[in-house]
């Protein structure tokens, strides 16, 4: 490329340095990256490679020499005791045999010797430090910049078990030594993140760019109830006690004794003998890693004899006992067989790239979505072109660029159609809108989306009414909307239900299935007392996901209320923005959906505010509040507690059944001990507000 042999070496350092900046700041501040992986590998590498050729013109601060990843104002800052520091790069085989060459070369090891190695996947999420007291996580905190990282303790706290995954303790197993900084990676398995982003366009939202980037978005939040909705894990790579720097003989020891603590160690993690042995493991993950259930872009390798490592110590940014090995970016040619709109739940057209299959991490990928009209217009994609093609994150297919060098001529633009593929309705893109949007409102596709979000179980929780008897009641025109559900007659769920006609049988009317039929109408009638929280979500208005919904049910406890909010009524809400707010305001002034709502009150379904959760810890129960909360001022405990049908009392009698005391806890907190009420910890309640 031209702007690279730009004959000028000052001239194109600065430049490197300016777009490498920018890149951080899009990385790290606004986990919305501008350059892929490969990209930004490519700036690093030839502004390094400038440096090294033209010495006068490397500096201290210049990017090759810190750590990425400004703390952004918006959290506390932590300082971390030790750096955390980055890792040098290698791409090659001779690269890895350079970095074990210089390894023995600084132990004086002799020629022949096959130091110890643990390779270990690189895990592409976020690097965190854990400390612990005395068994207890008190602090954690991101990387940031290295020296300066910020302050995310609340959040890591709700960074819980799931499935098999340990998540962050908050207290250790076995017998920790009195400060442990543990240090890992958050992230975000592939499956999770593929639903994530789904849910964010069903919302109208902006999906993240990979699971690395979801990970990062999901812990670097203010409210850590957003971060809870959240599916990440934790998985611990290194630790340090401070003044024992020896700790562990070996790192694998130390990894070890991780997993007896409480913690997830990764279980790919391979301890072998020299650097052969390493390049062997190497190749056998290149394939292997597709089949992990998290994105891995490389493999770590350190050496495993801490007495080793202490030795050989660390340069500004890198150590010299570690070394990530990269490898090269997933990335394949195909061509562009057509391109069309589909239809998504909530009415947004989204331009589908059909091309002819092509085999990409580890899977066929033979269609790429782009997610919206300016994307493909940026990207510059026709029917006919070649194009680059990879998958984010390992995952989601998309298209890279097109390979206009290729181009015959014969390729055509793609016109986003005027009407809806599926309903005919007339298309718009709203002022300030990204997309494109069918305006039908019994577009049929949306409606199935839409009754599958309204009776799914995190909504109304209708049991049994799954996608395809949604798609039959639309098919068959028996639902127009989700008031329509409770007035489905009892036959047609008998004939819903009933099964497709053998042959001979043909020409008599079927039996017709009474229990199913029965069990779904009992869940409809069941699904009629609800939450508002859970109402308010079942009827998918833009941009209100569950997290959004249960706030709006909080501050307005009702839905006359809500739905005659003004814009700025919305806008006094705690975490709602200018954007949701607009979106919330024109949903309720849409004189259809008003209707809508009015006719599922009028069919007897009833949100209430109060009662949100009979179940769980709170339920019925009487908590007492004392001291100071650091996670979560009194004012939200008191809500959190209130939405799971406690009640929070001012003082302590033998009617509380439970006093949360917090730092400080006084004359409360003595009482509670001497009346023989439970009283837990911050971290315990936390624990509790998850179950
Ligand atoms: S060890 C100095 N182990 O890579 C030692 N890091 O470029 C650095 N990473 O910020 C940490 N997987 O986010 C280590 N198994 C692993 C890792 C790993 C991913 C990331 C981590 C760190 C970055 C360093």
């Amino acid at each position: 490329m031209a702007e690279e042999e730009s004959a000028d070496p000052a001239a194109r350092v600065a430049e490197l340095r300016a777009r490498i900046r920018e890149a951080d700041h899009a990385y790290y501040v606004l986990d919305q990256p501008i350059h892929s992986d490969a990209e930004y590998d490519r700036l690093m590498r030839e502004l390094a490679a400038l440096e090294a050729a033209h010495p006068e013109l490397a500096t201290e601060d210049s990017p090759t020499r810190r750590v990425s990843g400004a703390p952004s104002e918006r959290f506390l800052r932590v300082v971390h005791r030790e750096p955390m520091l980055s890792l040098g790069n290698v791409q090659t085989d001779a690269e890895l045999d350079e970095f074990d060459a210089r390894v023995r070369r600084l132990l004086g090891l002799p020629g022949d010797a096959r130091p110890a190695y643990v390779a270990e996947p690189k895990l592409d999420g976020l690097a965190v430090e854990l400390v612990y007291e005395e068994g207890v996580f008190v602090r954690g905190s991101t990387r940031g910049d290295g020296v300066n990282g910020e302050d995310v303790t609340a959040n890591l706290r709700t960074v819980g078990g799931i499935g098999a995954n340990r998540g962050v303790p908050a207290r250790l197993a076995g017998d920790p030594p009195p400060r442990l900084e543990v240090r890992g990676e958050v992230l975000l398995q592939k499956k999770h993140f593929e639903a994530m982003n789904q849910q964010i366009l069903r919302q109208g939202g902006e999906p993240f760019a990979n699971p690395r980037n979801a990970a990062a978005g999901s812990l670097r939040q203010l409210d850590w109830r957003v971060t809870a909705t959240r599916p990440l894990s934790f998985i611990a790579y290194e630790a340090l006690v401070p003044g024992a720097e020896l700790a562990w003989r070996t790192h694998w020891e130390k990894l070890d004794h991780l997993t007896r603590l409480g913690f997830d160690t990764n279980p790919v993690n391979r301890r072998l003998e020299g650097i052969a042995a390493v390049k062997a493991f190497r190749d056998e993950m290149a394939d292997a890693r597709f089949q992990l259930p998290y994105d891995t872009d490389g493999v770590v390798v350190k050496v495993d004899d801490l007495d080793w490592r202490r030795r050989l110590g660390a340069a500004s940014k890198f150590p010299r006992w570690a070394v990530a090995f990269k490898y090269p970016p997933q990335e394949e040619e195909t061509l562009v067989r057509e391109i069309w709109a589909s239809v998504g739940r909530t009415g947004v057209l989204t331009p589908v790239v059909e091309v002819n299959p092509v085999r990409i991490s580890g899977a066929v990928v033979s269609r790429a979505t782009l997610h919206n009209e300016d994307e493909m217009r940026r990207k510059d994609i026709l029917v006919g072109d070649w194009v680059l093609i990879r998958r984010a994150g390992e995952v989601i297919p998309e298209v890279v660029k097109p390979l206009k060098e290729r181009r015959t001529g014969a390729e055509r633009p793609f016109t986003f159609p005027a009407t809806c593929p599926v309903c005919g309705a007339k298309v718009v893109r709203e002022e300030g809108e990204k997309v494109w949007r069918c305006t039908g409102a019994a577009c049929p596709a949306q409606l199935v989306g839409r009754l599958r979000q309204f009776a799914s179980r995190r909504a109304m929780d209708v049991d049994g009414l799954g996608e395809k008897l949604c798609q039959y009641l639309v098919d068959r025109g028996l639902v127009k909307d989700f008031a329509e559900l409770y007035g489905v007659p009892f036959e047609e769920w008998q004939r819903a239900f009933s099964r497709p006609r053998k042959k001979e049988e043909a020409g008599e009317e079927p039996e017709l299935p009474e229990k199913a039929a029965t069990n779904l109408v009992a869940a409809l009638e069941r699904s009629k007392a609800t939450t508002l929280r859970r109402f308010v979500f079942a009827l998918g208005v833009p941009q209100v996901g569950e997290a959004t919904a249960a706030t709006l049910a909080r501050h307005f406890g009702d839905v006359g209320r809500l739905l005659d909010a003004s814009e700025d009524a919305l806008l006094a809400v705690r975490d709602i923005g200018p954007e949701t707010a607009r979106e919330i305001r024109a949903w309720t002034q849409e004189p259809q959906n008003r209707r809508v709502v009015e006719r599922l009150l009028a069919a007897g379904v009833r949100p209430d505010p109060e009662q949100l959760d009979a179940r769980g810890p709170f339920a019925g129960k009487t908590v007492v509040l004392t001291g100071g909360l650091a996670g979560l001022s009194r004012d939200d405990a008191k809500a959190e507690i209130e939405r799971r049908g406690g009640k929070v009392s001012g003082s302590v009698s033998r009617k509380t059944d439970l006093v949360v005391a917090g730092e400080d806890a006084g004359s409360k907190l003595a009482k509670a001990r001497e009346l023989g009420v439970r009283v837990v910890d911050e971290t315990q309640f936390l624990a509790m507000l998850r179950e």
